[in-house]
């Protein structure tokens, strides 16, 4: 796919145009006030009168209107363009991270992708819009100056006027190096400051039952005076690239006046000449203030944009899996002699893993903690892609069933069940708007949430805040049942749903589950042994392998590590009740 800058010029570069031509016409006109004001020194000192100096007032008072409107112009054009590029910037990347595969959201931290969305998108946007818009303009309206400086006085003074000018400059670009090093850190330091903040908010009741605010304000004050120091550092460059450039020009307008100077008082020169001239000089001052700033600019926007083309490069899933082919998926499941191991893992979570389960019936999937019980999950799904000729979903390969279809054949209650910001009722509906209030509350019924939520002061319309944090976690967790249940999919993946629910909770779940899914095809995972009592197949997983399987009677008999299991939780069971 052609590069992002690319793809914007290609629909939208058009408008820079009209902005490049009021841009020509602004440098141009910006350099006719020297002329003027020349002129009108050089007509005072011939002797003029009163009509002839007004107007020539009012002609610089028309320069400085045609200024204004062709500055307005080119700034409206080329900058708003740069937004329209913003906003194009930020729907691509959404549609790209939307494509990506799960195994780029692995490697990438959440912070990260939201400052791709925020800080790189505009920090690129100010390159290709206000440094581009000023940058040219003042680069451009310079070089009109210095011609025009060389043309109507003399090479040789403007030379020597000018001379200051490079060392000003090279002295610009190496302390505009030096700010942009040091606004990093101090940019890195603030971010780093509010991640801080951010976290002590977020886990304050962590903070408070450890009783660790006194450590935790010492950190903050160290954090603090980190950034303090940084940004004094910042400030010591900031303060000399301000000063360098008005320095340079002190020497310069020094030189012309006393070159010039000398040119009038020996006749060779008119003064509106020298008039002229100083006022070219001053048109020169502009770029080479700013250069230090627009470099700057230049070099993050464009730091920038190379991490957004990097994540517009990466593979999006291929568009197979994101069509659907208009056949919805069979209900049996198998696995035959499975591996699976993450990218960039050095040993593999799962290891020749097979079963077997006809339409209707329900597979139990229990074990230790990281013995692969939800990789498992994922790869039904085509989350992760297994290989081929190993997972069957009705008989068919799931590398040959586009994801698209594959999902919209199940119903997944992911492990950690997340909501988004949203009223519960958005959370429940989110992927079926179509169904309606009767279906709503039946899940929520199935979940056995409807009571609770019932009781909260605005029932479905509760917000559930950022993260769900007026949730507890059981509830959150039936939520995310009560969503995969309105779904009505053929195939049901419950991953460790009621992890957080009491035992009688789980049981009545459980129970009305059994009702509410009969026919579906469920895979069931859950430490919680009694949960998957009733299933036709129970696989207990050990490190990524799968060490017994049977129905739960065929497992007791067997007494081995599933007995154990069973034999201790129901002791606890028992302890507790
Ligand atoms: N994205 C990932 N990249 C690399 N390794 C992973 C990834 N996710 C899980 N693993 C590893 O794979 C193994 C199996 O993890 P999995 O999440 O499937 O375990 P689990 O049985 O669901 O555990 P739990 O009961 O704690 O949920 C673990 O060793 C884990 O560290
Ligand atoms: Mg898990």
């Amino acid at each position: 796919m052609r590069p992002l800058l690319a793809r914007f010029l290609k629909k939208h570069g058009w408008m820079y145009l009209p902005g490049f031509v009021f841009l020509l016409l602004n440098a141009r006109i910006m350099n006719l006030a020297p002329r003027a004001l020349g002129d009108a020194f050089g007509m005072l000192e011939a002797g003029c009168t009163r009509e002839e100096i007004l107007r020539q007032a009012l002609w610089i008072v028309c320069i400085a209107l045609m200024v204004f409107i062709t500055f307005f112009a080119f700034r409206m054009f080329i900058i708003m363009n740069a937004r329209r590029m913003e906003v194009f910037f930020r729907e691509e990347l959404f549609r790209k991270l939307q494509f990506l595969p799960q195994s780029y959201f692995a490697k990438q931290r959440s912070g990260e992708m939201m400052a791709y969305a925020v800080n790189d998108v505009n920090a690129a946007r100010q390159v290709f819009g206000p440094a581009l818009a000023m940058g040219a303009r003042d680069i451009i309206s310079g070089a009109i100056a210095i011609w025009a400086m060389a043309h109507e006085c003399s090479p040789g003074m403007t030379a020597l006027a000018l001379l200051p000018l490079p060392f000003a400059l090279g002295a610009i670009i190496l302390l505009g190096n030096q700010v942009y090093k040091r606004s990093k850190l101090s940019q890195d330091l603030f971010q780093k400051l509010s991640g801080y903040v951010n976290e002590s908010i977020m886990g304050m009741r962590v903070l408070k039952s450890f009783a660790r605010e006194e450590a935790r304000q010492e950190r903050y004050g160290v954090l603090s005076g980190e950034m303090r120091d940084a940004n004094v550092r910042l400030n010591d460059v900031s303060a000399l690239l301000g000063s360098v450039s008005v320095l340079a020009f002190g020497l310069s307008y020094a030189f012309a006046l006393i070159l010039g100077g000398r040119r009038v008082l020996r006749g060779e020169m008119d003064l509106g000449t020298l008039v002229a001239f100083l006022g070219y000089l001053l048109v020169v001052q502009q770029p080479v203030t700013v250069a230090g700033r627009i470099m700057n600019m230049v070099q993050r926007g464009l730091a920038s944009y190379r991490r957004l083309q990097s994540v517009d490069r990466e593979a999006s899933l291929p568009e197979f899996d994101r069509t659907s082919r208009g056949k919805p998926v069979g209900r049996s499941l198998e696995a035959k002699h499975l591996h699976y191991t993450y990218p960039g893992a050095d040993k593999p979570a799962l290891r020749d893993v097979s079963f077997c389960l006809k339409e209707g019936q329900t597979l139990g999937i229990t074990g230790g903690t990281g013995s692969g019980k939800s990789t498992l999950a994922a790869l039904l799904l085509k989350l992760w892609t297994p290989e081929r000729g190993t997972i069957f979903v009705g008989g068919e390969d799931v590398c040959d069933i586009p994801a698209f279809d594959l999902r919209e054949g199940f119903g997944y209650v992911p492990q950690d069940g997340f909501l988004f910001s949203a009223s519960i009722r958005e959370n429940i509906l989110f992927y079926t708007p179509d169904k309606t209030e009767e279906d709503l509350l039946q899940a929520a019924e199935d979940a056995c949430i409807r009571k609770e939520i019932r009781e909260f002061p605005q029932g479905f319309d509760t917000q559930v805040g950022e993260r769900g944090t007026h949730l507890s976690g059981g509830q959150k967790q039936r939520i995310a049942l009560a969503r995969a249940l309105v779904r009505d999919a053929p195939i049901l993946v419950l991953d460790d749903t009621l992890s957080a629910v009491d035992h009688i909770t789980e049981q009545a779940i459980t129970r009305t589950l059994r009702t509410r899914l009969r026919g579906k095809t469920v895979v069931l995972i859950s430490q919680r042994l009694s949960a998957l009592r009733e299933a036709d197949r129970i696989l207990f997983l050990e490190e990524g392998r799968v060490t017994e399987e049977g129905t739960h009677e065929e497992l007791m008999a067997r007494k081995g590590l599933y007995y154990e299991a069973w034999l201790f939780q129901a002791r606890e069971a028992e302890g507790r009740s």
